[in-house]
C-alpha cells in the first residue's frame, strides 16, 4: 500500500497531498476512519476515489452502487477531460473558498463539488446517447444535493459552486471556464423562447447568491452579477450588474473576479 502510494505520488502530487491529508484526518479523528478509508485511502488514484464517491452518494434501491461505479469508472477511463476538469474544480475551490483548507474537503464534504462531478458523468452519458441514464443521474443529483443541472448543459472547468443549495442550470445553458457561483443561482429560460433558450456565461464570471439569469443572453467574460439580481439582457465583459432587472453599476474591478472572489463595488461612473 505504502509502495503503491509512493509510486503514484511521483506522478500525482495532488493525490499524494490528498492521501496525506486523509492520514492526518484519521490520526486526529479516529471516528472518521471508516469514511476516510472508504473514500480516499482505499483508492490508488483520484479518479478511483471520485468514482467511489459518485456511486456511494447516488446509489439507492433503484440503482446499485456497483452499477454506478462501473459507469463512473468507464467515464473516467474513456474521457481524460473528465478527470482534468475534476482536478481544476478541486483546485478552484481550494484557491477561492476561504472555508476550504484542504483538498480533501470538497471530495468528502462539499456538495457543490460532488454535484458538479456527478453532472460531468451525466453529461458524458448524454453525449454518448445514453439519455435515460443521464436523466437518472440528473434526478439523483437533484434529490441528494439540491443541484439540478440538465445533462445537455455545457460547463467548463475550474468551476466553484459554493454552498450549492438550489442551483438550476437549464438544458441549453453554457458556462465557461473558471466561473464561480454562490447558492440559489438559476440559469434558466424566460418561458418565451424555444430551443436554444438559456444563458451563455463567459469565462471567469462571478454570479452572486440568488441571482437569476434568464433567457438566451450572453454574460461577457469576467463580469460580476450581484446577489439577488434578475438579469434579462446581455452583459458586456468585465462589468458589474445588479438589481431587478439588473443594470450595469460598475466595472468588474479586476481581471478575474470569479478567481479572486473580489466582491467589492467598483464604480465605473455609468448611469444607465
Ligand atoms: C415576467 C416574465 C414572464 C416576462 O413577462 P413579459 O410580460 O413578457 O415581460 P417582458 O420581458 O416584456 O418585460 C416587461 C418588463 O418587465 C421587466 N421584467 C421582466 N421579467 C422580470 C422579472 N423576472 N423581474 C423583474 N422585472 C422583469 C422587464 O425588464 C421589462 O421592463 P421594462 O419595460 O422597464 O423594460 C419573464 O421574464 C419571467 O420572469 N419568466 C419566468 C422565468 C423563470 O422563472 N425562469 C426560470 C426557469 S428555470
Amino acid at each position: 500500500m505504502v509502495e503503491t502510494r509512493r509510486k503514484v505520488s511521483a506522478v500525482d502530487p495532488v493525490w499524494d497531498r490528498i492521501t496525506n491529508e486523509a492520514l492526518e484526518t484519521v490520526r486526529n479523528e479516529p471516528l472518521m476512519g471508516g469514511l476516510v478509508h472508504a473514500c480516499i485511502l482505499h483508492h490508488k488514484t483520484l479518479e478511483k476515489a471520485l468514482s467511489y464517491r459518485f456511486a456511494a452518494k447516488l446509489a439507492s434501491n433503484e440503482m446499485s452502487m456497483v452499477i454506478l461505479r462501473e459507469i463512473a469508472d468507464q467515464a473516467y477511463q474513456e474521457s481524460p477531460a473528465l478527470i482534468e476538469a475534476a482536478r481544476a474544480d478541486l483546485v478552484a475551490i481550494f484557491e477561492r473558498d476561504p472555508a476550504c483548507h484542504r483538498l480533501l474537503q470538497p471530495i468528502l464534504y462539499f456538495k457543490g463539488y460532488q454535484a458538479v462531478q456527478a453532472y460531468r458523468i451525466g453529461h458524458w452519458l448524454w453525449q454518448r446517447g445514453q439519455h435515460d441514464l443521464a436523466y437518472f443521474v440528473q434526478m439523483r443529483v437533484s434529490e441528494i444535493f439540491g443541484v439540478d443541472i440538465h445533462p445537455n448543459a455545457r460547463i467548463g472547468k475550474g468551476i466553484m459552486i459554493d454552498h450549492a443549495h438550489s442551483i438550476v442550470i437549464g438544458e441549453t445553458a453554457v458556462v465557461g471556464d473558471n466561473v464561480s457561483m454562490l447558492h440559489s443561482v438559476t440559469l434558466g429560460g424566460t418561458g418565451k423562447e424555444e430551443e436554444d433558450r438559456h444563458p451563455k456565461i463567459g469565462d471567469g464570471v462571478l454570479i452572486g447568491a440568488g441571482a437569476k439569469v434568464l433567457g438566451n443572453i450572453r454574460i461577457g467574460h469576467c463580469s460580476r452579477i450581484a446577489a439577488g439580481s434578475v438579469v434579462l439582457s446581455e452583459v458586456p465583459p468585465c462589468k458589474t450588474v445588479a438589481g431587478v432587472p439588473a443594470k450595469i453599476v460598475g466595472e468588474a474591478g479586476c481581471d478575474q473576479p470569479a478567481v479572486s472572489m473580489d466582491q467589492r463595488f467598483t464604480d465605473c461612473g455609468c448611469d444607465d
